[in-house]
């Protein structure tokens, strides 16, 4: 197992990587949310063109996660004004979890974080999404607060935010 986890700095990298979101995003979040949001969430957030636009209009970067050169994960990440760092986006292919690969993924965003200057990495994750919430506290994320957002289409995102001091 050789993980490289690289910023994503092609068009054709891109679109690999909404590739692969779109069918991690209709593993993991079955029974979390409806597979209408999940459809309606994957166009507006992690589609080719969302990403594009992320990263040319709203300070956005991806990351790829490749094990042994094959793409099974990615990261999404901006930094905000003030003091924090956003981690949007943490995505791993189901048969390449357990294995460390998460750990190395958040190093790489704690120490993007640094880079920037910034004093602390926060995130939003859904409520019923167990698991993930499992790992960031693990990790050393705290809970913040809730935040129920609204993202149009009738649907709402209603989400912990969590916080990680640097
Ligand atoms: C979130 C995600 C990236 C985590 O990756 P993972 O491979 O499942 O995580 P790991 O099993 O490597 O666990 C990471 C750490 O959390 C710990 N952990 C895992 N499950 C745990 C649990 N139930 N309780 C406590 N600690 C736990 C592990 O021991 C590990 O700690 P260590 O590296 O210090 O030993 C992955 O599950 C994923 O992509 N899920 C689907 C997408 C998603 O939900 N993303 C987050 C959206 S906010």
């Amino acid at each position: 197992m050789a993980v490289t986890i690289e910023k994503i700095t092609t068009d054709e990298e891109l679109r690999e990587a909404a590739v692969l979101a779109g069918k991690i995003w209709h593993e993991c979040f079955v029974g979390i949310i409806s597979e209408e949001q999940i459809d309606y969430m994957v166009e507006k957030f992690q589609s080719y063109t969302a990403m594009k636009e992320q990263i040319s209009d709203q300070g956005y970067c991806y990351h790829s996660v490749r094990d042994d050169g094959e793409l099974c994960g990615y990261i999404g990440m901006k930094p905000e004004e003030g003091s924090r760092f956003f981690l949007s986006k943490l995505y791993l292919r189901k048969d390449k979890r357990n294995k460390g690969i998460a750990s190395q993924m958040l190093e790489k965003v704690f120490s993007e974080a640094k880079s920037a200057g910034k004093s602390s990495v926060y995130l939003t994750v859904n409520k019923h999404n167990r698991h993930a919430i499992d790992v960031y506290i693990k990790k050393g994320f705290r809970m913040i607060k809730d935040a129920v957002t609204d993202i149009g289409g009738g649907f709402v995102m209603d989400d912990y935010i969590m916080e990680y001091f640097l």
